[in-house]
């Protein structure tokens, strides 16, 4: 990682825990913060939006920052179900994922889709963490690359800056597997995306952090995290359990 960009370890809940768990995981990682003291890391966790007002109050004062798993596209209006990025913002929210991919299968969320997500969240005052990643079909196939510039191209807002913007690049076949790329595999693709992203938007890609995540965990956090191009991970299974989540944020700095 570069000394610029301060490393962003954030958590992906998914559709896990209720409210108890989440107060103890919580509770967890204040304990840890507050022990370390200053950390080289951002930290911040990404709770199913129910839980974000009883995790906001529980992180408050921290340093721990919270994020929504999905915002909608609109401003406000009759979406019911869907929760406005304004709202997150008015929660505490400092960070929203669009693009996950479980979100690009489940509900069919195409890059346009995507894009106008990160807007949104954008105008709310939110940083958009915008998930990208090439299934293991396009990855047999040589297409990594092309796949991740595709979907950048598509998903990320002209508007994108560092103050704004995530990008995370999670191979779906990585995703919840225990299956990881070859540490110079990731640092390739991550070297790829900047390089587009940089076409994109400008000098302003070298400030804008570049998260691994997929099956990241204690044991490969540190040489993952060491990586030049990596500024942090999206951490998914891991991310539910303090200790592992803390050891993550640990290992930044550490190989
Ligand atoms: P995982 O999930 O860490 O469980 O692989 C990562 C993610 O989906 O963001």
């Amino acid at each position: 990682m570069a000394a610029t960009r301060t490393p962003l370890i954030a958590g992906n809940w998914k559709m896990n825990g209720l409210s108890a768990d989440a107060l103890s995981l919580v509770e967890g990682l204040v304990g840890q913060k507050a022990a370390a003291g200053e950390i080289p890391f951002e930290m911040a966790v990404c709770p199913p939006a129910p839980l974000i007002p009883l995790v906001a109050k529980a992180v408050n004062g921290s340093g721990i920052g919270v994020g929504g798993q999905d915002c909608h596209a609109a401003e406000k209006g009759a979406h019911t179900g869907d929760v406005s990025a304004d709202l997150l913002a008015d929660l505490g929210c400092g960070y929203v994922i669009v693009g996950h991919s479980e979100r690009r299968t489940d509900h069919d969320e195409t890059d346009a889709d995507v894009r106008a997500k990160a807007a949104r969240a954008q105008q709310a005052g939110l940083s958009a963490i915008i998930c990208i990643g090439e299934t293991e079909a396009e990855r047999d196939a040589g297409e990594t690359l092309a796949v991740v510039r595709r979907q950048l191209s598509g998903s990320v807002p002209e508007a994108a800056a560092a103050a704004n913007t995530v990008i995370a690049y999670e191979p779906v076949w990585a995703i919840g597997t225990g299956k990881t790329p070859t540490a110079a595999d990731v640092q390739d693709v991550h070297a790829a995306i900047r390089s587009h992203l940089s076409g994109l938007v400008g000098d302003s890609a070298q400030d804008i952090r570049v998260l691994y995540g997929g099956s990241m965990k204690p044991a490969n956090a540190a040489e993952l995290l060491a990586l030049e191009d990596v500024d942090g991970g999206l951490i998914g299974g891991a991310s539910l359990d303090a200790e592992s989540f803390w050891a993550i944020g640990e290992a930044v700095g550490k190989s």
